[in-house]
Formats: C-alpha cells, sequence, structure tokens
C-alpha cells in the first residue's frame, strides 16, 4: 500500500523538531491541506486580542468575498505547537500548562478569537481537539498519541469531528447526593436560556428528565406526553424517530409570542424493564440524542442522585458535566473529586467504545446552590477543598484546582465559588408549574448569573 502525503510528511518529521519545523514541514504541507483548507487560509502567530497573546497558528475557510490571509478576520481553527520534545501527554506540567494557554486565547475577552469554534494542541507525537461553545471550552478527543499506523485514521477523525455542524453542547446536572438542586437548575436553566432577550438568552432547549424515579421535572412541567416512551425509543432507537420521543412546553407572552423549551419526559417504563437495562450499553442515550446535536444550542440532561445506570447514561450523553453542591458537606467536595478524577473518566472510556476518540465528560467547576453562606462556613468550606486538592495532586500528579476554584492563578489566589442564592421563589415555583425565572426578575437575575459565569 502507499503511504499517504500526510504519513510521509510526518515520518520524515525529526523528533528534535521545535515549533518552526513542525510548522513548515508538517502542519503547512500536509496536515491543513489533509482538513482541505488551502494555501491562504491561514496567518501564523495570530494576535487572540487578549494583551500580546498570539497563537501559533489561524485558520478560516476563505469566502467569495473575503480571503482569511489578507482579512484576518473571524479565524474557526486555531493551532498551539510545542516544540516535539516538549512532554505534552496528559497530566503533565507542560501539558496542564498549554491547556490554560489555550483557554487563555479562547477566553471571552480575546476579541480576536470570539469564532473560533475548533482548538488544536500538538507537538507532532500528541494531538487533541478542543471545541468551543461559548464560553465552555473542553477536550472532545482525547489527548491521540500519533503513531504510522493511526495517523492516517485520527486525522481523519478529526476532520469528521471539526466538519460537522454540531450547534450544541450538552450538559448533564450531577451530584451524587440528593436535594442538591439538580432539577430546579435543569428546569431554570432551560427556562433562561430559552426566554427571549432581554429577559433571557434566546437559545433552543431540550431537557431530558433522566429520572424515571422520582420525575420530580416532569411533575413540575404541565406538558402533553409525547407518543412514544423513551423507553421504548430506547431499546430499538434504530426504528423509531426521536421526534417523537419529545414534547414541547411553552407559554404565550402577553405579545401572543410562544416561549419555553423542548421536553423529553421522565418514562416509568424504565423501572419496569429490570435486567434489561443491564444489557444497555453506556452511551446508548449519546446516540440516541446525536441527530438533535444540531438542532439544539443546549441539551440538559436532569439525573437521579447515586451512581447507578441512570447517573452513568446522562453523564455518557454529555459534554460537560455541572455539578450543583452543598458548601457543608466535606463528602461532597469529596465526591466531586472522584468523579473528576474517576468516575468521568471511568465513563469516557466505556462511551469510546462507540464513540472512538471521545474525549471524557467534562467537569464544569462546581456552584453552591441555594444557600446563604457566613464567611466563616466559606473560610472552612476553601480548606477542606484545599486539603482534597492537595491529596489528588500528590496521589495522581493531576491538577484538579480549576474545578473548585476557577479563577484562581498564582498570581492572583481567587478562592471564588460561583453561588446561585437560596430563594423562596425558586422553591415555590413548583406549585405553579412554572420554571421560577418564568415568573420572577429575581430568579432571572440569578439564572442569569449562573449562564454568564459558566455558558455565554
Ligand atoms: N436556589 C434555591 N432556592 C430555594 N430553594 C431551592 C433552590 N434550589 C433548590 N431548591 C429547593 O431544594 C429542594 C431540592 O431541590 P431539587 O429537587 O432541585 O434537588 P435535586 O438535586 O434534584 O434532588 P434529587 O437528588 O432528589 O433529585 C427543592 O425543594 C427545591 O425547590
Ligand atoms: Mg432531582
Amino acid at each position: 500500500m502507499t503511504e499517504s502525503n500526510l504519513k510521509k510528511t510526518w515520518l520524515a518529521l525529526s523528533a528534535e523538531a521545535i515549533e518552526v519545523d513542525i510548522l513548515t514541514q508538517f502542519i503547512l504541507p500536509a496536515l491543513l491541506p489533509s482538513w482541505n483548507f488551502e494555501g491562504n487560509e491561514f496567518c501564523i502567530e495570530y494576535p487572540t486580542g487578549k494583551g500580546g497573546d498570539k497563537v501559533d497558528i489561524a485558520v478560516r475557510k476563505n469566502t467569495s468575498t473575503d480571503n482569511f490571509a489578507q482579512s484576518k478576520s473571524n479565524p474557526f481553527l486555531i493551532i498551539e505547537l510545542k516544540k516535539r520534545m516538549l512532554d505534552i501527554s496528559t497530566g503533565s506540567k507542560d501539558y496542564q500548562k498549554a491547556v490554560v494557554q489555550l483557554k487563555r486565547y479562547l477566553d471571552t475577552s480575546a476579541t480576536n478569537c470570539k469564532t473560533v469554534r475548533w482548538a488544536i494542541l500538538t507537538n507532532g507525537n500528541y494531538i487533541q481537539l478542543f471545541r468551543r461553545h461559548g464560553r465552555v471550552v473542553y477536550p472532545y478527543t482525547e489527548n491521540i498519541l500519533l503513531t504510522p499506523d493511526n495517523i492516517d485514521e485520527k486525522i481523519a477523525l478529526i476532520k469528521k469531528y471539526i466538519d460537522q455542524p454540531e450547534k450544541c453542547l450538552s450538559v448533564a446536572l450531577y451530584n451524587n447526593k440528593g436535594g442538591v438542586g439538580k432539577t430546579t437548575t435543569t428546569i431554570n436553566l432551560a427556562g433562561i436560556l430559552s426566554l427571549p432577550a432581554p429577559y433571557g438568552f434566546n437559545k433552543k432547549v431540550l431537557v431530558v428528565d433522566f429520572d424515571p424515579n422520582q420525575k420530580d421535572l416532569s411533575d413540575l412541567l404541565d406538558f402533553k406526553a409525547p407518543p412514544l416512551k423513551l423507553s421504548e425509543f430506547f431499546l430499538d432507537y434504530k426504528n423509531y424517530k426521536i421526534e417523537d420521543v419529545i414534547s414541547s412546553y411553552r407559554l404565550k407572552a402577553s405579545n401572543n409570542h410562544e416561549y419555553g423549551f423542548d421536553i423529553i419526559p421522565a418514562d416509568e417504563e424504565f423501572l419496569r424493564i429490570g435486567n434489561r437495562i443491564n444489557s444497555i450499553t453506556i452511551g446508548t442515550l449519546r446516540n440516541c440524542l446525536s441527530s438533535l446535536r444540531k438542532v439544539y444550542d443546549y441539551i440538559l440532561i436532569d439525573s437521579p442522585p447515586g451512581s447507578g445506570f441512570f447517573n452513568q447514561e446522562a453523564i455518557a450523553a454529555s459534554d460537560v458535566v455541572l455539578m450543583p453542591s452543598k458548601h457543608n458537606g466535606i463528602a461532597s467536595f469529596k465526591n466531586a473529586a472522584l468523579a473528576i478524577r474517576s468516575i468521568f473518566p471511568t465513563i469516557g472510556e466505556k462511551r469510546r467504545s462507540h464513540n472512538s476518540e471521545l474525549g471524557n465528560p467534562f467537569p464544569l467547576p462546581i456552584f453552591f446552590n441555594g444557600e446563604q453562606i457566613s464567611s466563616a462556613g466559606k473560610q472552612q468550606a476553601q480548606k477542606a477543598i484545599f486539603q482534597i486538592i492537595k491529596q489528588v495532586k500528590t496521589e495522581e500528579k493531576i491538577d484538579i484546582t480549576p474545578f473548585f476554584f476557577p479563577k484562581y492563578t498564582n498570581a492572583q489566589k481567587n478562592l471564588e465559588i460561583f453561588e446561585l442564592p437560596s430563594y423562596a421563589h425558586i422553591a415555590s415555583a413548583s406549585f405553579s408549574h412554572r420554571p421560577a425565572v418564568f415568573n420572577n426578575k429575581k430568579a432571572r437575575e440569578y439564572y442569569s448569573d449562573l449562564v454568564r459565569e459558566y455558558f455565554i
């Protein structure tokens, strides 16, 4: 079999190649053409618009009226290069540093990079694809170690990912503890994201109630049952249409315009299929929802407390996981740490069995929900979290600080954790069968803050 140009070029790259060698001997002559980018569809040393930061390469297809190399505007993809000898295996110091760097390039304040959807980190040995959705930046693939045997396949796979027109971010609301606000957050996030501007964010949202035991979310909303049950679809999803499992929750504004979101309600039938549940491969929900990733801006999945089948499936269906927490339970911090270092990677491994190279479900920083926290209480929580971070650093050499203290840097030791206050209207909204954000201005403010902190 003849070798591809990509493979030949890569094999010729020196083991001591530095950034400029990787750029001129591999990225420009082989990698970008294999992704169908042409000679004038890139810029070298592209200023991100934040301070003096420059990313090695920015890329975008030309349009009939605009040549990217000339206009240098609205890049689609950025590539950060490291020299080949640098260890950027996952978890290494330089990997963690490079990820922080990429996130800085994709920060909302990096004005020239606002349109970037994808980012690549590579040293010629490793290559990893990151996705950007609003404020969220997460590893879309594993950190792939290239070999002569896999390079053609892996680079083609990344092309497939960056070419697909996904608009959705799927988010699981997870905490193994009960009563921390998973359902309340799901419903109000869906509400505020879908509300038309200026009240909300005008997004198309689907919520999935994946807690068939309690079905709190479905009970809270008054909607018409869809024609097909989720469990039926689940067990035979290739023969049904996902649209038949979806119902809509809509209200009428005073100007007669409808607003609201779509819902896949809880299905108690799941509880009766017993043993058959164990034969369902983890990742099935993700596959069931895959065609909807082109349709919705957000898919929010409510899961039950615990760590059983429904949690695992909800997490496996998600790009990112949002964890409402309480400040006074050290057990809940320990669980968050366990989720980050072990539960999500294990689920990631399982879903890779039918979604090859997809990265692990990615944890967003925790937030405190529904509490009034004294400064003494806050300090106590910070101390407990620091101990957990230290322990994980010593035992596993990974730094989980960003998942607890996202604003913490060496220069600025900011220990802020986002708080969604306790508010009586949020709790009582269930009586009106409406998310609190539809009825109450203060609730809208609180959840808008949450959206701006995490998503938009
Ligand atoms: N910010 C808030 N202000 C006031 N009450 C809240 C707030 N968040 C949640 N609650 C109330 O706390 C209770 C538990 O919330 P919720 O049902 O959302 O938790 P959960 O994590 O989904 O629970 P479970 O684990 O049982 O599914 C509910 O009565 C809810 O109304
Ligand atoms: Mg719940």
